[in-house]
């Protein structure tokens, strides 16, 4: 018989993790007003909040730990991490950063200038929040099929070159670069093909602009790749990174994520004018060059890291992972955004909760009902998250409310992932009572979703 799917590693560490009651959980989620962020992290079960940071390193990297070299200046491990990062994505200039933002931070601070404007497929919350703090705008050219959470594409993380080609058209005068996020987060973890970046690298060519990557989760897009494009099955993830990188002019990378690390970001390129103008921003905003925002050791960690998570068997064992978890709700008829992504599921909340209406953030009651439910803290990437309008501080409800359950990296099994299941199964089987959902009763002017305090209808 053919011996069936295993993971690609074996478990030297564990960590326990603890179940709870209902009733402790009633009395935990109103101590944080509904706000799964405002939970302690030792009142969650399996922690779905997000894949960044929360991956489980290997015993290479606590090994590269040891190792690191500290010294303030030419630290071996900042040479360990440039030679890597050259070797994946053929960016000669590499300025390390204490996260995914602070790279934008840094790059942007010479890059974007007031009243520009920065085109792209969905750009994440802190690029949004760097682009629109420096009066600029983020356009998102993401191809219409990501909004259909059940029409099935391959490469739903697509730029829409039509959009996108319009945009310079209109305005090729405001744009300083264009943006390409793989994979695509905000739509889902959706991947964005080969032929996609050809197609951007050709807009862009046309008008003369700089490409950048989002990269947070460029192994997994790879991946992708590998397993769905035409003529790349054959391809190593190396050898597909290459190819990839060599449609950008620089990249900006949270290294929480496709690092495998717990902290750390970096930008690299190979354009000396931009090195030689972000270069200054991170010594004020982050520290000398050769380590920006990291510790030598980190940097050790975040090199091999970047080896081990563009091999194939691991991406496949994590990969494999989530789509596990996808199968489950499949067999459930819990509706989320097809094809499963990458990193994480994203449940079409409005599809579950058919009765509750939007002004009460269906996604926002099912994240609760889920932790209710079984202790299970996903988050809510929704009509919360997507804040006021800036002008006419209405709510925003034009985009999708989706419950996202992010899949840490090598930290949790096959069987949690069907304990997630079955939880959100018996959310969904008591759907028709759930007719209510939440109220505003505070909440910040900007990025209110991480402090916002609601009261259940
Ligand atoms: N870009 C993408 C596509 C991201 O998903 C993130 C972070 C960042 C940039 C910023 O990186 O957190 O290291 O500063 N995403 C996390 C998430 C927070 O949960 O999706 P960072």
């Amino acid at each position: 018989m053919e011996l069936p799917f295993a993971e690609s590693w074996k478990i030297k560490m564990v960590e326990p993790i603890r179940k709870s009651t209902r009733e402790e959980r009633e009395q935990w989620i109103k101590e944080a007003h509904y706000n799964v962020f405002q939970l302690k992290a030792n009142q969650v079960y399996i922690d779905l909040l997000t894949d960044s940071g929360t991956g489980a390193m290997s015993d290479r990297q606590w090994a590269g730990i040891m190792t690191g070299d500290e010294s303030y200046a030419g630290a071996d491990s900042f040479f360990r991490l440039k030679e890597t990062i050259e070797r994946l994505t053929g960016f000669k200039y590499v300025i390390p950063t204490h996260q995914g933002r602070a790279a934008e931070n840094v790059l942007f601070s010479y890059l974007v200038h007031e009243g520009d404007i920065v085109p792209g497929n969905s750009h994440f919350d802190t690029t949004k929040g760097h682009i629109e703090g420096r009066k600029a705008i983020a356009l998102d050219c993401t191809i219409d099929e990501a909004k259909q959470t059940q029409l099935e594409v391959p490469f739903k993380g697509n730029v829409d070159p039509a959009k996108l080609e319009r945009a310079l058209e209109e305005h090729a005068d405001r744009i300083p670069f264009i943006i390409v996020t793989i994979t695509n987060n905000t739509a889902g973890g959706q991947p964005v093909s080969m032929e996609n970046l050809r197609q951007v690298r050709a807009v862009a060519d046309k008008f003369h602009k700089p490409v950048l990557f989002d990269s947070a989760r460029f192994a997994e897009n790879a991946y992708f790749i590998k397993t769905r494009e035409e003529g790349y099955a054959n391809k190593t993830i190396k050898e597909i990174t290459r190819e990839m990188f060599a449609m950008a002019d620089g990249m900006t990378m949270s290294a929480k994520k496709d690092g495998i690390v717990n902290m750390g970001g970096f930008i690299a390129t190979n354009r000396q004018d931009w090195y030689e103008g972000a270069k200054g921003f991170c010594v004020q905003f982050e520290g000398y060059l050769t380590y920006g925002g990291m510790n030598g050791r980190d940097m050790n960690a975040l090199a091999i890291g970047l080896d081990e998570n563009t091999e194939f068997d691991n991406l496949e064992t994590r990969i494999h992972q989530v789509h596990h978890l996808a199968e489950k709700l499949d067999e459930y008829g819990i509706p989320y955004q097809r094809p499963a992504g990458g990193h994480a599921i994203f449940v079409d909340a409005p599809k579950v909760l058919t009765h509750v209406p939007k002004e009460e953030f269906p996604a926002q009651t099912l994240t609760i009902e889920l932790y209710l439910e079984a202790g299970i803290r996903g988050c809510e990437i929704g009509y919360l998250l997507a804040d006021r309008d800036p002008v006419t501080r209405e709510n925003r409800f034009d985009g999708l409310d989706l419950l996202r359950l992010a899949i840490p990296r090598r930290v949790y099994t096959d069987n949690h992932m069907d304990v997630i299941a079955a939880a959100l199964k018996n959310v969904y089987d008591r759907r028709e009572q759930v007719t209510r959902g939440v109220r505003i009763a505070w909440e910040a002017p900007i990025m209110r979703h991480f402090t916002v305090q609601l009261e259940r209808l």
